[in-house]
């Protein structure tokens, strides 16, 4: 993943996300609130090692002090990335039991965790759908799919899984960095459209859309095409997401299916009109 984030360690007519500062859901139970080492203990130095690169040892460091991983580990949990999802969650409302939700980019599976965790498939009749085009191990009650969403038959696919309208679709898809910032950028903005394509096929009215995005930039037709299709569109960059990263969340909720046109009607006849 391009930030490092693995610590290898109601139904029916649903809207989602609609309240913005509350926080709930069993997914937050163990929530962000991870401290920093605050100077207890010294942070772990790595030795410099044969064939050890500079950056990746720089890397290895990173991990091994940071208390997001370290606290990922400590709850079972896939990655650092699942308090990021936790934290959208606590600021505004989006899991619940009994939702339909589409995890992409889920790999390895910490956002997935937290959507089983508030959803409660077997007990709620929702369902979690996650799929990456790296392989991810199986997780319980996730339907767990292996696919490149720019693949043509991605939306049919996901469509089938999810076996009904979804109520909230997540993109945490990154490219691996090139190390290009407007390469990177470029290509993690595509990633989004892509999501939101998928969002627009199976989502159900008053549902939600969350995505990686990079901050400060040319996601100007993405925003766009959010604000023509959902009621409101904020961003948001969770505490856990590294502050030197350009990472940042976008979310749209309520939202609008596009009206089939009117046969009966003649094209630009006011909806409204008597
Ligand atoms: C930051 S990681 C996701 C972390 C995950 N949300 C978690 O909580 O563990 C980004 C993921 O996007 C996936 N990805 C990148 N390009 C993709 C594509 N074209 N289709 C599907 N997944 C993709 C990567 O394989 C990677 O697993």
């Amino acid at each position: 993943m391009s930030d490092g984030d693995s610590s290898d360690g109601k139904p029916g007519g649903r809207s989602v996300g609609g309240k913005s500062g509350g926080g709930k859901s069993g997914a937050g139970s163990e929530g962000a609130r991870v401290r920093s080492r605050g100077g207890r203990g010294a942070a772990i130095r790595v030795k410099r090692g044969k064939g050890r690169s500079i950056s990746s040892r720089r890397w290895l460091e990173r991990q091994l002090n940071d208390p997001y991983v370290i606290e990922a580990r400590r709850q079972g949990l896939r990655s650092r990335a699942a308090f990021k999802l936790r934290e959208l969650d606590e600021r505004f409302g989006l899991l619940r039991p009994g939702l339909r939700i589409l995890d992409l980019g889920a790999a390895p599976g910490g956002w997935t965790q937290v959507a089983l965790e508030a959803v409660q498939p077997a007990r709620s009749g929702g369902k979690v759908v996650a799929a990456d085009i790296n392989e991810m191990e199986g997780m319980g009650e996730a339907v767990v799919l292996l696919l490149d969403i720019f693949d043509e038959t991605a939306p049919v696919v996901l469509a089938e899984a999810l076996g009904a309208m979804a109520d909230l679709v997540l993109s945490d898809m990154a490219p691996a960095a090139t190390g290009h910032a407007s390469t990177d950028h470029l290509r993690i903005v595509g990633l989004a459209e892509a999501a939101l394509d998928v969002a627009l096929t199976v989502l159900a009215p008053g549902g939600g859309f969350v995505a990686k995005v990079w901050q400060g930039g040319t996601e100007g037709e993405l925003l766009a095409r959010l604000k023509l299709r959902f009621e409101k569109v904020r961003h948001f960059k969770p505490p856990s997401s590294r502050a030197e990263s350009a990472e940042t969340y976008v979310l749209a909720t309520g939202f609008r299916p596009e009206k089939t046109p009117d046969p009966e009607k003649t094209p630009g006849e006011a909806e409204d009109e008597a």
